[in-house]
């Protein structure tokens, strides 16, 4: 075959604006925007309605269209978890990121470094060693950064959990060139996915106190605590309420998955499945098995496999590298050969992270693809 033939062959993308979604080749990521958008609105007037304000972490998804429409709405800014991840989203226009996690090393303060020029940036810290070389590395290029001292509310992951470090990180932070203190980091990650909502309720109280004592005692220093930001999907019904948060953080809310359509819900903030896996049956081996298309290269299993979506009966039980094994439950109606059936991922974040699309679709139509540009920036 000449050169000239094969440099024809390109790939084509999955989808185009106009295709009706039983047309998108598959696996492929897909978004329902009608639900997409009332979840973007439920969180928002959850926010407004506690006088309390909306950072959407970006990590759930890396797309800049996505945090687009969460500014749109109402948003203050974003969270970013890497420093390289915000990179996209600054080059999308977006000019106010945090970022909630600690920065250390020389090339990612350089990066940070240069972000500061076109954008507010916040970051973390609960290492005195690591905000004097933050400080150093701002004040050399001529940029300023804010800083939030994270503090360990529960977890048990990054963060000060003392009041000796944490009033000394907030002084060098307010004493320092380069640097300005903006207040504290209070995230409580495992409290998201403990399954009882009343269980998810006093953890949430009991990381308010703490966030509140330290806010308290940086007050009597004479050290201003302007913001104290966190919460995730799980815990913002209860940070927005207590009085102590003045900043969520919440970014699965969006989409919704798996591991936390396992939680209880039941109080006055749900959100919907608005995320999909599209995946055709490819295999029809057996009249209780069906085999898809897609596997561990296009949903994260960390969680678990992939839900089915709105076919009672059909169960996901397997995930291998491009398969996934669905059981046919007896009395169930086993899907066809070529059938394109919608799957629930377990967990957003690691799935996005596999895809360089997202297929956006309304009443069963593709609307667009929106690029999925932070995937891979994990630096
Ligand atoms: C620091 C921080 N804030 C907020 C979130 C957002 O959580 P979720 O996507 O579960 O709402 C996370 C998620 O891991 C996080 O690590």
């Amino acid at each position: 075959m000449s050169q000239e033939v094969i440099r024809g062959i390109a790939l084509p993308p999955a989808a185009q604006p106009g295709d009706p979604l039983a047309r998108v080749d598959t696996p492929s990521l897909a978004l329902d925007l009608a639900a997409f958008e009332a979840n973007l609105r439920a969180m928002q007037a959850w926010a407004d309605r506690h006088g309390v304000a909306l950072r959407p972490h970006a990590k759930a998804h890396k797309c800049p269209q996505v945090a687009l429409r969460q500014l749109a709405l109402g948003a203050r800014g974003i969270c970013c978890q890497k420093v390289s991840e915000a990179l996209p989203f600054v080059a999308a226009g977006v000019r106010d990121i945090h970022i909630s996690n600690e920065v250390v090393g020389p090339a990612k303060l350089a990066l940070l470094a240069q972000l500061a020029r076109a954008a507010r940036i916040s970051v973390c810290v609960d290492n005195a060693a690591n905000l004097a070389q933050i400080s150093r590395a701002m004040a050399g290029a001529g940029v300023e950064v804010d800083v939030l001292v994270e503090i360990d509310v529960g977890q048990g992951r990054c963060g000060a959990s003392d009041e000796a470090t944490v009033l000394a990180l907030a002084q060098q932070a307010r004493d320092l060139p380069g640097v300005n203190f903006a207040g504290l980091q209070a995230y409580h990650g495992s409290v998201q996915h403990a399954r009882g909502r009343e269980e998810r309720a006093r953890i949430c109280r009991d990381a308010a106190r703490i966030a509140a004592s330290y806010a308290q005692l940086l007050r009597e220093s004479g050290i201003a605590c302007d913001t104290i930001t966190g919460g995730g999907t799980g815990s913002v019904e209860f940070d927005a309420a207590s009085g102590v948060y003045t900043e969520l953080q919440a970014g699965s809310y969006a989409f919704m998955d798996g591991d936390y359509g396992a939680n209880e819900w039941g109080g006055p903030l749900t959100f919907q499945n608005s995320l999909f896996l599209l995946s055709t049956v490819m295999s029809t081996p057996a009249p209780d098995r069906a085999v898809l298309d897609a596997g561990l290269k296009s949903a994260s299993a960390e969680c678990g496999p992939p839900a089915v979506h709105g076919e009672p009966g059909l169960t996901c039980t397997a995930i291998n590298d491009e398969h996934s094994v669905v059981r046919v439950e007896p009395g169930a109606s086993a899907p066809e050969l070529g059938a394109v059936l919608r799957l629930v991922p377990a967990h957003v974040d690691p799935t996005f992270n596999l895809h360089d699309g997202l297929v956006v679709f309304r009443d069963g139509v593709v609307e667009d693809i929106w690029e999925i540009s932070a995937r891979g920036y994990s630096r």
